[in-house]
């Protein structure tokens, strides 16, 4: 006689998860970055039907990680998430960020008050500091001459955010973009930290250097961003040109593109062929470029979680796929000699975006 079916169909299996650090916290290793939610200049139009659709798709495959910033369209991002997110709240881990000039003792409650608001929840899983507090980041969000001459002291900044953690309305702290000293800083004010949110991806690896050894001393997760270098390693765009100009300002291109804060050379060459290196390795393999990529940013273990910003439910989808991509560690390492040479060129400096003289991250 057959076995009776199952009284409970059989789930598929879980979405692979990784600790964060030493904090109480699991995130799954692929998770969605909310940049473009709410539509702006930066991604241009984004309608709410292909956000619901996403959260709506990735929650019902277990990745439940949304990466979001008070900054990202004015708010119109956290509103955006929220209403994807209504009645399914508590099946989702919420990750927000503070903005640099927000980040004054008095500051802090209110700036983190209007994201709960605008997400229609009473706490957020991680509440971020979203750069480093220094002038070379406070002046990309506000012209005020007396706090770009004082900025927040990490200290503070902090200290504020902790009070709110233990009142329940953030569950952990984290920062981003803060270099190994700045990492150093923050620890030493004492609070728990959870995650430092940073760029990662094949032409981007600065955080192998130092970083991440650091991080992981710290018990740090790691949140990776810039994973498909924007659409680049998707492989959507044969070349540079193709690409929207604001998404051609980081310091692998040349400086005199428009909009370009580096001022350096940048290395477009050598960024070209390692793209057209790793096409090939892609082709050998038979798998998509952005297959590969993703792939091989999840497979490296320091990293907690690995963000993707998805448009619509068609890249998730593709972007999930992705991530579960195997991936042997011949290739894995045949794919980082590819881009050691861009490694090597733009060196351990972690804001891809300004160069020595002007970072906002060290
Ligand atoms: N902490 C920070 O300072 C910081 C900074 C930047 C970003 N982030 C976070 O990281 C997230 C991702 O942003 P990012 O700048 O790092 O960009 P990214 O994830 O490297 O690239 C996102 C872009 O890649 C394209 N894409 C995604 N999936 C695709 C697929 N399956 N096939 C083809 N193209 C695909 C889309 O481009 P199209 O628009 O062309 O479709 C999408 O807009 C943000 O939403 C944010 O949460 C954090």
């Amino acid at each position: 006689m057959p076995n009776p079916p199952p009284l409970v169909p059989s789930s598929p299996s879980p979405f692979p998860v990784r600790a964060c650090g030493t904090a109480a916290l699991k995130l799954p290793v692929l998770g969605v970055g909310c940049f473009s939610f709410g539509g702006g200049a930066y991604w241009g139009d984004q309608s709410q039907r292909d956000v619901d659709e996403v959260i709506a798709r990735a929650l019902d495959l277990g990745v439940n990680f949304f990466d979001t910033a008070e900054s990202y369209n004015s708010g119109a991002s956290e509103l955006a998430l929220g209403a994807a997110l209504k009645g399914r709240r508590d099946a989702a881990i919420i990750c927000t960020k503070i903005q640099p000039d927000h980040c004054y003792r008095a500051d802090v409650r209110r700036h983190c008050e209007a994201s709960l608001a605008r997400l229609g929840t009473d706490h957020v899983d991680i509440y971020m500091i979203h750069w480093p507090l220094n002038a070379n980041s406070l002046k990309h969000y506000t012209e005020d001459a007396a706090r770009l001459a004082q900025p927040p002291a990490i200290g503070e900044a902090l200290l504020a955010m902790d009070e709110l953690r233990r009142e329940g309305k953030i569950r952990h702290l984290g920062i981003s973009n803060f270099g190994v000293a700045q990492l150093a800083e923050a620890l030493a004010v004492g609070v728990p930290l959870a995650l430092n949110e940073l760029p990662y991806n094949l032409l981007a690896r600065a955080i192998e250097r130092e970083l991440l050894p650091a991080c992981a001393r710290a018990g740090l997760g790691v949140l990776g961003y810039f994973s498909l270098a924007q659409g680049l390693l998707s492989g959507k765009f044969s070349g540079f040109d193709e690409l929207p100009p604001i998404r051609v300002r980081t310091r692998h291109f040349r400086g005199d593109r428009p909009g370009s804060r580096h001022e350096g050379p940048g290395c477009e060459g050598e960024t070209l062929t390692a793209l057209n290196q790793l096409r090939t390795v892609a082709d050998r393999a038979g798998l998509p470029l952005g297959d590969l990529a993703l792939a091989w940013a999840i497979s490296n273990p320091a990293v907690t979680c690995t963000l993707v910003g998805a448009r619509n439910r068609a890249q998730l989808e593709a972007n999930v796929r992705s991530a579960q991509t195997p991936l042997s560690p011949a290739i894995r390492a045949e794919l980082s000699r590819i881009t050691d040479p861009v490694l090597e060129i733009l060196g351990a400096g972690t804001d891809y975006y300004q160069s020595a003289t002007n970072s906002r991250s060290w």
